[in-house]
């Protein structure tokens, strides 16, 4: 009897247009042809098979902030969106500053996680950047250059020397560039004029200008045409940047507050002009709960959800014929795996077997079927293509709503990997 496979895919239309069987083993694909004897068989005719996304920047919360987000919800959201990587932020309550602390996020993240996760390091003055990548931060930052929700700036020569200590690392330094004007935050107009634009762009020359030593820096949720464009490293673009303007919400609806701010339609329009120069497409997934954000604007916490719907709303815009499929698998998993230097998810052997399974039909978002514990999302009504089966490491992880199995996988960065 020749060995018996974990899983087929049958009939999947793979990129290029060629319809074969993928056969996974050991989490990876060991062919793909004509199918191998297999356990499991999952027939794919009609549907859209895609290597699953890798989020690089969500708010998975947890620990103090479980009201919000807790790693198991998080995740769950994650994957009832197709994505099977997430990359935690370190603007934790308390953040993580110390290899104890990200140590304990680790644990919490194995305890409760039901996908791979890899997590970031803070960059505060303070923070022993050598020690957290040596404990498994898989990058540094968001590295503040203006206060945001639970993260505190860093003033320039500071900053010079983070980026230097993190590039003799050979890591990535992670930014979040804004400048914030004095004035009181009273709508989303006054908050899109206090954290402007043209600060987000003075912000990301600025970081440009403060990285004597050269190293590799990523720009996080670019919110202009013009950021873009200015990016001093790879760039990435939020599903709400994208989707969302000031302009379709009511004057003081805090559920649309964020940084950097939802811009004019107009920026939004000049934004999707720009795609071909948008690196990866990241959630920025930052929940809070309604009755933080039901609050009076000034007070009320900035961050959208949105880990769900990221890919959901892409894969619309797929079939709706506004971007292609190829571009959508290169900004949400081939281009953010390869930055953080995770092996790809895909159809060829030996590629890591996570993938989404999706419809061809097209739906509209409801937040009562989404998982995260903030229990909203701004993209209500909008139209979305959901997964009905994900898998995580050759397994299926989501079957149809259901969580079938966890795979509560770390992936430590590569100064863990050196110093294990
Ligand atoms: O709006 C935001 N919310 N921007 C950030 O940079 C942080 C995030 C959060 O953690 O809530
Ligand atoms: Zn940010």
């Amino acid at each position: 009897m020749p060995p018996r496979h974990q899983l087929v895919l049958k009939n999947v239309s793979i990129p290029g247009g060629r319809v074969c069987d993928v056969t996974i083993g050991e989490g990876h694909v060991a062919h793909a042809g004509s199918a191998l004897p297999a356990v499991d068989m999952i027939d794919c005719t009609g549907l859209i098979v895609l290597p699953a996304a890798v989020d690089i920047h969500v708010h998975m919360r947890g620990g103090t902030q479980s009201a919000k987000e807790d790693w198991k919800s998080g995740t769950m959201s994650a994957l009832a969106g197709g994505v099977t990587v997430v990359v935690d932020q370190p603007n934790t309550v308390p953040p993580l500053t110390t290899p104890e602390h990200f140590l304990e996020r680790v644990a919490e993240a194995r305890a409760h996680a039901c996908c791979r996760y890899a997590i970031n390091s803070a960059v505060t003055p303070d923070t022993p950047l050598e020690a957290m990548w040596a404990a498994g931060a898989i990058a540094f930052g968001e590295t503040f250059c203006a206060p945001s929700s639970y993260g505190e700036a860093l003033n320039e020569p500071a900053l010079s020397s983070a980026l230097d200590r993190i590039g003799r690392l050979g890591a990535l330094a992670t930014i979040h560039a804004e400048e914030v004007a004095p004035g009181t935050d009273m709508d989303l107009l006054t908050h899109d004029t206090l954290r402007s634009a043209a600060g987000e762009l003075r912000a990301i020359r600025n970081v440009a200008r403060c990285n004597i030593a050269g190293s590799r820096l990523h720009l996080c949720h670019a919110s202009t045409a013009d950021a873009v464009c200015t990016a001093p490293g790879s760039v990435e673009v939020t599903p709400h940047h994208l989707f969302l303007s000031r302009e379709q919400f009511g004057r003081e609806d805090t559920h649309a507050k964020v940084n950097p701010p939802l811009r004019s339609e107009h920026a939004r329009k000049n934004l999707w002009s720009h795609w071909n120069q948008i690196d990866i497409i990241a959630s920025d997934h930052a929940p809070h709960t309604r009755s933080e954000k039901q609050t009076e604007f000034e007070r009320a916490p900035s961050g959208i959800p949105g880990v769900e719907t990221m890919v959901p709303l892409l894969l619309a815009s797929v079939l709706k014929h506004t971007i292609s499929l190829t571009d959508l698998v290169k900004k949400t998993t081939i281009t953010p795996s390869a930055l953080i230097g995770i092996p790809p998810a895909g159809f060829s052997p030996g590629d890591r077997a996570d993938f989404a399974i999706y419809p061809k039909e097209i739906s509209r978002i409801d937040p009562d079927t989404l998982h995260s514990k903030c229990s909203w999302t701004p993209f209500a009504g909008h139209e979305a293509v959901f997964p009905r089966i994900v898998i995580v490491d050759g397994r299926i992880a989501y079957n149809a709503g259901d969580f079938v199995s966890c795979a509560p996988l770390w992936i430590p960065g590569k100064g863990y990997q050196q110093n294990p």
